[in-house]
């Protein structure tokens, strides 16, 4: 394993990615976490990650000395190459040489362990307030920017290397070379991890955790929890029997598609519970985003219940199991393993409520997306599933701002189904990363529809692009597709009379709205 240490921004968890991209296992640890402690997982590497900090404001992360002289090969980036410089005696000053955005960086070594075979003028993604002036004793400067005299140093005999930069983001454009020329030269570690082997490595774990016992599968429709079942599927067999609450918070068509596609394509047992009701009257007069979370959570494991009893009485042995389709990203922003805040209760994580009655098992919560989705191509599952765009666990009920109610969704599930056909039309899916379609219920607006004045609801649209979620972009999308997307909602959608697009990235906004 690599062990990546998160210093508190979002960029551990692109930087496990673009590792696990170079075929090497890589986990996210926190920068709290004893160096001792890190040390017992036996890591290969260690990649200390960029952070919000300055290293000499009060307060800010530090790390063990030990780290640098336990033998293990370490990369800083950006906080971390700051922390690397002052921890082995370099020097970092507050100079107010300042550099954010595109920076040309001037290779001065190209023969250097990272550097070599990338061109001698490369454009990195640059973020600092702090520069480094002078490196450690024992590390040689391998290249500078026209601001900062160290924007990268190494000291091969201890295999320590540092940048100033991100190498993990696209702009940086030899980034992901000099991450693999680290890991592969500078650690010596072989590329051999692929998603065949989590395959392999989860349906043994899954066939010795759920032993003969039987194990339930919640279906949302989803990627997650399609490739969830269809793995522990491969693992159990007849043993795991695949449960869809149809709580009517879906989206226009997606119950027939997973009773239809996922069951052709697997083969699995699928219960189909109609639970539509009984979400309504749980959600009725709720308006509060959390509330509403915690409410769909709850009432999602109790349907489950149900079901599992009756499945108890039909076939026997205990349901001791419940399958989830958890994510690494879900588990990293809950809060498990990087101490990171808790930025929304993930129904799937934070929700569950306290008096549970299943033991999890959760294959795929190393995993992030594009991982997953590589997993059920492996697995066999149709495009149509794979390629799925992400949805929320708590469906359209966080799509609706207010109170949820049979009338808003039905208006939202004919507002949705319009922007998704017109975006699919346009050739638009692969370039987005989904495109919430969000109700404003509780917000009116004075329009003019023939020949009267009407008092409606907005629709927001919200495609964004993005590469985990962690953060996006809002999607620059053709105005005619915008255009006829509009046209088609106010036309044919009852009760809306307005159409308003969502220009904010993430941060600071959320992908939803709720
Ligand atoms: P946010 O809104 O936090 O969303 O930027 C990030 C990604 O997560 C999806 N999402 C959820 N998925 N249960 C889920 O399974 C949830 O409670 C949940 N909330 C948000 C969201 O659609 C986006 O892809």
């Amino acid at each position: 394993v690599v062990l990546v240490v998160d210093f508190g921004a979002q960029y551990a968890q692109l930087i496990a990615r673009r590792v696990r991209e170079a075929r090497v296992y890589s986990e996210i640890v926190p920068s709290t976490m004893p160096v001792a402690e890190m040390l017992a997982k036996n890591p290969k590497a260690i990649i200390l990650s960029g952070g919000p900090s300055s290293v000499y404001a009060e307060g800010a992360p530090r790390l063990d000395r030990a780290i640098f002289e336990a033998g293990v090969p370490v990369f800083g980036m950006c906080y971390g190459f700051q922390l690397m410089a002052t921890t082995l005696g370099g020097t970092v000053d507050n100079t107010g040489a300042r550099e954010y955005g595109r920076t040309p960086l001037h290779v001065s070594r190209a023969g250097s362990t990272l550097f070599e075979g990338t061109p001698t003028e490369q454009s990195v993604w640059m973020s600092h307030g702090d520069a480094c002036s002078a490196a450690p004793e024992g590390f040689s400067v391998t290249a500078s920017t026209d601001v900062v005299p160290v924007a990268a140093f190494e000291n091969d005999e201890k295999k320590l290397y540092g940048v100033q930069y991100h190498p993990e983001v696209l702009h940086s454009t030899h980034g992901q070379q000099i991450l693999e020329h680290f890991l592969y030269r500078g650690a010596g570690i072989e590329p051999s991890w692929t998603t065949g082997n989590v395959i392999e490595e989860q349906v043994a774990a899954i066939r010795a955790q759920v032993g003969d016992k039987r194990a339930i599968c919640g279906l949302s429709g989803g990627v997650d929890s399609a490739v969830a079942a269809a793995l522990v599927q491969k693992a159990i067999g007849s043993q795991l029997t695949c449960v869809y609450v149809d709580h009517g918070l879906m989206r226009k068509g997606e119950t027939e598609q997973v009773e239809k596609d996922f069951v052709a394509a697997t083969g699995a047992n699928l219960v189909v519970v109609d639970a539509q009701e009984r979400f309504l009257d749980a959600l009725a007069g709720v308006s509060d985003p959390e509330t509403k979370r915690k409410i769909i959570g709850r009432e999602f494991i109790r349907v489950f219940e149900q079901a599992q009893l009756e499945i108890l009485q039909e076939e026997g042995p205990e349901v001791a199991f419940l399958v989830q389709g958890t994510l690494y990203p879900d588990i990293v922003e809950s809060g498990g393993g990087t101490g990171t805040a808790n930025i929304k209760s993930h129904h799937n994580v934070g929700g569950l409520p306290d008096d549970i009655e299943f033991q999890l098992v959760e294959p795929l919560r190393q995993l992030f997306k594009d991982e997953v989705r590589m997993v059920g191509q492996e697995l066999g599952l149709p495009e149509e599933i794979v390629q799925r765009q992400p949805f929320p666990g708590p469906g359209l009920g966080i799509r609706i701002v207010g109170e949820v109610t049979k009338e808003r969704l039905d208006l939202l599930r004919e507002a949705d189904a319009i922007a998704r056909e017109e975006l699919t039309a346009a050739g638009l899916d692969r370039e987005i990363w989904q495109c919430p379609v969000v109700l404003l219920a509780d917000v009116r607006s004075v329009g003019v529809q023939g020949d009267g004045r009407t008092y409606g609801h907005p629709i927001v649209l919200r495609p964004v692009s993005s590469e985990d979620a962690m953060t996006a972009d809002w999607s620059r999308l053709p105005y005619e597709v915008l255009a006829k997307i509009s046209t088609r909602i106010t036309n044919e959608v009852a009760d809306v009379n307005r159409v308003v697009l969502d220009v904010t990235s993430k941060p600071p906004g959320t992908i939803e709205w709720e």
